[in-house]
C-alpha cells in the first residue's frame, strides 16, 4: 500500500513519545525529510470530536465495548482520511499510538478480547501495518512522578489526571500487553529503554530509523 513510510509511537501514559516525535520531526525537518505527524484518538475534525468524548468525558458512564469502538471509529477515519493518502504521496507519516494500543488498553487493560481487538484493527486500519513501532518502556510508577513534575504543563495535568483515574495496576497490566505484542512480532515492535534521558532515547530512536529513511 503506497510507497509511503509509517512509523507508530506506543507506550503506556506518560513514557515521553510526544516528545520522541517531536525531537524526530525536527532532525528529519532539518535535513529536508519532512514528516507528517498525526496522532490517535484524534487527527481528523471527527477525531478530535470522539477524542473529547473518550479523554474528557467526566461523568458520562463508557461500556468498554463502547469505548474500544470509538477508538476504532477514530482510526477508521484518520486511516482513509489521512494516513493512507500521505502514503501513496509517499510520504512519511508519525503516528503518536496506533492498533497497538487498543490491544495494550482495551485488551489487557479492559479485558475485552484480544482476538475480537485484532479483528476491529484489521477493519479499521484496511489491513495497513506500520513500517516499524517503537515501543517506549517504562515502569508506570516513574512514568508517574514524571508526570507530576510536568504538572504544570498540559499533557502533564492530562496524564496525571488519567492515571489517577485508572490506577496504578492498571497501567502495569497495558505495559505487559505492549511487552506481549513485542514478542510476538520483534522484527516491527522494536522496545526502547524510556527510563533515560530525552537525548539519549533520541540516539536510539534514530539508530533504529536511519537505514529506514536513509538520514
Ligand atoms: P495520549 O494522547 O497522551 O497518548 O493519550 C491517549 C490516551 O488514550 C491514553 O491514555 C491511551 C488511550 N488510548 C486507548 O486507551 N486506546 C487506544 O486505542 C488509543 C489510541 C488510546
Amino acid at each position: 500500500m503506497g510507497k509511503g513510510i509509517l512509523i507508530t509511537f506506543e507506550g503506556t501514559d506518560g513514557c515521553g513519545k510526544t516528545t520522541q516525535i517531536s525531537l524526530l520531526k525536527d532532525y528529519l525537518s532539518k535535513r529536508g525529510k519532512p514528516a507528517t505527524v498525526t496522532r490517535e484518538p484524534g487527527g481528523t475534525s471527527i477525531g478530535d470530536i470522539v477524542r473529547r468524548i473518550l479523554l474528557h468525558s467526566g461523568g458520562i458512564a463508557l461500556n468498554s465495548l463502547t469505548e474500544t469502538l470509538l477508538y476504532e471509529g477514530c482510526r477508521a477515519q484518520l486511516v482513509r482520511e489521512l494516513i493512507q493518502p500521505a502514503l501513496e504521496r509517499g510520504e512519511t507519516v508519525l503516528c503518536d499510538r496506533f492498533a497497538d494500543s487498543t490491544i495494550a488498553y482495551q485488551g489487557y487493560g479492559r479485558g475485552i478480547e484480544i482476538e475480537t481487538i485484532k479483528t476491529l484493527n484489521r477493519i479499521a486500519t484496511d489491513g495497513l501495518t506500520p513500517t516499524i513501532t517503537l515501543l517506549f518502556d517504562i515502569d508506570p510508577k516513574i512514568a508517574l512522578q514524571r508526570t507530576s513534575l510536568r504538572k504544570n504543563s498540559n499533557t502533564g495535568g492530562e496524564n496525571e489526571e488519567r492515571f489517577e483515574k485508572e490506577g496504578l495496576e492498571f497501567h502495569k497490566k497495558v505495559r505487559q500487553g505492549f511487552k506481549e505484542l513485542a514478542k510476538e512480532e520483534p522484527e516491527r515492535i522494536k522496545v526502547i529503554d524510556a527510563n533515560r534521558t530525552p537525548e539519549e532515547i533520541h540516539l536510539e530512536v534514530l539508530g533504529h530509523l536511519k537505514r529506514l529513511l536513509s538520514v
